[in-house]
């Protein structure tokens, strides 16, 4: 692989659940945030929320931002011009979350190069009314991703990902075989069981209904709870079209 100080912030970076009690310089949130707008965009449908009371945040990490969907200040924009948003909801939030997810990647490897460390937090959509009340957010705008930073007072390893053998694909999508799935699962799982990942973090999603557990802490990986998460949670739409309600998105027909 090719190698230079850019590619090397990247390969390096890892979730941090630990912080130090250093609150970060506003030089440093400044570099973090310009870094961050930097990003690629569809329309700019993105905003942050800012919050310096660690007391409250996950991780008692010093910074806490609320990455939002914003159309509310694009249609301000728009009035200003004389126009009305006619775009439907679902594209707006389509492309609002790439805007988002892109800036807020930005901020992670900004970060990291300036030796601070963070980590997302996805409860935020589900939490909207909480967010909304506490930052009086106007309708139309959503609280997407919660990210953590600091700087770090812990060093985890780097974790697994997929293969590129199941990654990436030229020309076209092959037929993923077993054998090329079983592959991917061991890369995943071996990685995680040798970093002592769930068991150092004293985690296992437990299963619901009678489902036996034959899992311990030697054998459960990353595979497995994926698959207890995606496999259990979430299943009802009401739980994102709700709060996405709550924030003036509607985004089932003839809502
Ligand atoms: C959208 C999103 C939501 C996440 N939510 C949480 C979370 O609620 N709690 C947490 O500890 N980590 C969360 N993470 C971090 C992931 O667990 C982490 O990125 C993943 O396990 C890979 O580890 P790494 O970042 O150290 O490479 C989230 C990451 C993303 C992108």
């Amino acid at each position: 692989m090719l190698d230079n100080e850019v590619v090397q912030t990247m390969l390096r970076r890892k979730s941090i659940r630990k912080y130090t009690e250093q609150m970060p310089s506003e030089e440093a949130i400044t570099t973090v945030v310009r870094a961050g707008q930097q990003a690629p965009f569809a329309y700019q449908l993105c905003s942050l929320l800012l919050s310096r009371e660690r007391e409250g945040h996950p991780f008692r990490a010093p910074l806490l931002f609320t990455v939002c969907v914003d159309a509310h200040r694009l249609e301000r924009v728009m009035a200003r011009r004389n126009w009305q948003m006619v775009t439907n909801d679902l594209s707006l939030l389509f492309f609002g979350i790439q805007d988002a997810a892109l800036l807020a990647e930005n901020m992670v490897i900004a970060a990291e190069s300036l030796g601070m460390g963070s980590c997302f937090l996805g409860s935020a959509p589900y939490r909207a009314e909480e967010i909304i009340e506490e930052n009086k957010l106007p309708p139309r705008v959503f609280p997407l991703v919660q990210l953590a930073m600091g700087y770090p007072a812990q060093d985890p390893p780097v974790r697994p990902r997929y293969p590129l053998e199941v990654s990436l694909f030229e020309g076209a999508y092959p037929e993923l075989t077993d054998d090329m799935i079983d592959r991917a699962m061991r890369v995943m799982d071996e990685g995680y069981l040798a970093q002592g990942y769930y068991r150092q973090a004293g985690y296992q999603i437990p299963l619901e209904g009678d489902r036996p557990e034959t899992f311990s802490f030697e054998n459960y990986g990353w595979t497995e709870h994926i698959s207890r998460k995606a496999g259990q949670w979430l299943a009802s739409l009401e739980d994102l079209l709700e709060p996405l309600a709550m924030c003036g998105f509607h985004v089932t027909p003839g809502s």
